[in-house]
């Protein structure tokens, strides 16, 4: 039911714009759905057809609606940080969980995304077309290296997007980089034993290897990614890197150093495990391309996740096997079934298959270089020389080096706690334990998952608790 506010001395037509642009921005109208027909509003609210006219010619001007001819009118899919937050709104169902799930006035998490951005309607509607398609799909597994549209949509990808070559053969999915290693390490535990780790670097792989019997040794990053004669002196084979955006301090190997890792595994008999996690959300230049493209014939097992730019609760990855550990691969995995869900993957094939996926991506590639832009700019003007940005210009966090802190990381962390500001221990990446060197003063910012018009106040406050 609509109501105008007859308190407002506005003509009628912008009244009802204001109403439901209001609606929209409040999430109360859902992207996609219809508005009423001019008819139906006109004799609901017993003004003339022009007036309604007018006002969702006003909307449509501005991008609020589209118009499907012959159909009427629909609402836009907007991100929230588009849309205009209402100054004595109720929060809706949607808000209200959102809300559950981030207690935290500012979530600085680095492994948050946007929440209002995930394509619901899209994948409704794609959902329910692969639930109405033949019902024996329910009954059966799915091929244990997942779903073939799925794999070949992913390599057509890759292979425009991220330089890697490969046939579709070779694309294994996944529920995750958890699910990938495990499935790699048996494949590997005949030939090698110990393995190298990024120091800093993303802690799951490191108890993944672990749990497979596999001893790890940690080997330096520099500004240039791992440190390659510290590999070398290692004596270790197998090497776990993220060299298009180093984690966590988002570091790029330079192509020359490339070159040379791969050297380094052909020279050892080695295998190269290249984690791409974030490589599509670049926002300064082009794309850094997967190391995978330089030597596709090496032992690089190159593996990507839709958990940064899609959702992370889909829990669906991929990984893409050299082709000389394929028949290892079938020989321990033949009769396994894939810990990807079915359904989520025919659901995804067609996502990728109808161009939605790329769509997907430049839209968040848009949202997130907004984030990334406000939160360094916020940095700058709060915290001017007192600290230095690290790793900035691509993926979902940048680290911060603070200058002239006297406080522990523990007590930094501890400090925006009582300001309810959630950040994540840098520490947590690091193997081997020091108290007093620089990393104390390396603070990791996520901005994936905070709202853009908190970026700043969220800053400042840090800046604040820290610098008082
Ligand atoms: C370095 C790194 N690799 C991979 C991932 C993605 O993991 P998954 O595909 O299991 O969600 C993350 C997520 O935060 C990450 O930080």
């Amino acid at each position: 039911m609509v109501v105008l506010d007859n308190k407002q001395d506005q003509p009628l037509h912008i009244k009802i714009y204001n109403l439901i642009k209001n609606q929209i921005a409040a999430r109360d109208l859902q992207p996609h759905s219809k508005l009423p027909s001019i008819r139906n509003l006109c004799s609901e609210l017993s003004v003339s057809h022009n007036t309604v006219e007018y006002a969702y010619q006003q909307l449509l001007a501005e991008g609020y609606v589209y118009s499907k001819p012959k159909s009427g009118y629909y609402v836009s899919l907007l991100d929230s940080e588009f849309a205009q937050p209402l100054p004595h709104h109720t929060a809706n169902l949607q808000e209200k969980v959102l809300q559950k799930q981030s207690p935290y006035s500012y979530d600085f998490h680095p492994a948050s995304l946007s929440p209002e951005s995930f394509p619901i309607s899209i994948w409704r509607k794609l959902l329910v077309e692969c639930l109405q398609e033949d019902p024996r799909q329910f009954a059966v597994y799915g091929s244990p290296q997942g779903e073939f549209a799925l794999r070949n949509e992913i390599r057509s990808y890759l292979a425009r997007s991220r330089g890697v070559i490969c046939e579709t053969e070779q694309v294994i999915i996944c529920s995750g980089l958890q699910d990938s290693l495990a499935i790699i390490m048996p494949v590997l535990r005949s030939d090698h034993s110990l393995l190298a780790v990024e120091e800093p670097g993303h802690f799951i792989p490191r108890s993944v290897f672990q749990n497979h019997s596999f001893a790890i040794t940690p080997v330096p990053v520099c500004t240039d990614g791992l440190d390659l004669k510290a590999l070398w002196s290692s004596k270790s084979t197998v090497v776990y890197v993220t060299p298009s955006h180093q984690f966590p301090l988002g570091h790029i190997m330079p192509v020359a150093n490339r070159l040379k890792l791969i050297d380094w595994a052909e020279s050892v008999g080695g295998v190269i495990i290249e984690d791409d996690y974030d490589s599509e959300l670049r926002y300064q230049g082009s794309p850094i391309p997967a190391l995978q493209g330089l030597h596709p014939e090496a032992n690089i097992v190159y593996i990507g996740t839709f958990s940064k730019v899609l959702s992370p609760a889909l829990r669906v990855s991929y990984m893409v096997l050299p082709k000389r550990m394929l028949d290892r691969y079938r020989n321990l995995f033949n009769e396994s079934a894939s810990s990807a869900s079915l359904l989520e993957q025919r659901v995804l094939a067609k996502f990728m298959v109808r161009g939605h996926w790329e769509r997907h991506l430049r839209k968040m590639r848009t949202v997130y270089k907004k984030k990334h832009e406000v939160l360094v700019q916020a940095v700058n003007r709060h915290f001017g020389d007192q600290a230095v940005i690290i790793g900035q210009g691509a993926g979902l966090h940048v680290v911060l080096e603070l200058l002239n802190s006297v406080f522990s990381e523990e007590e930094l962390i501890k400090q925006a706690l009582a300001k309810n500001i959630r950040l994540f221990p840098l520490s947590k990446t690091y193997i081997s334990h020091t108290e007093s060197d620089t990393r104390q003063r390396l603070i990791m910012l996520g901005f994936g998952g905070i709202n853009t018009t908190k970026i700043d106040h969220g800053i400042q406050l840090l800046h604040q608790t820290w610098y008082k």
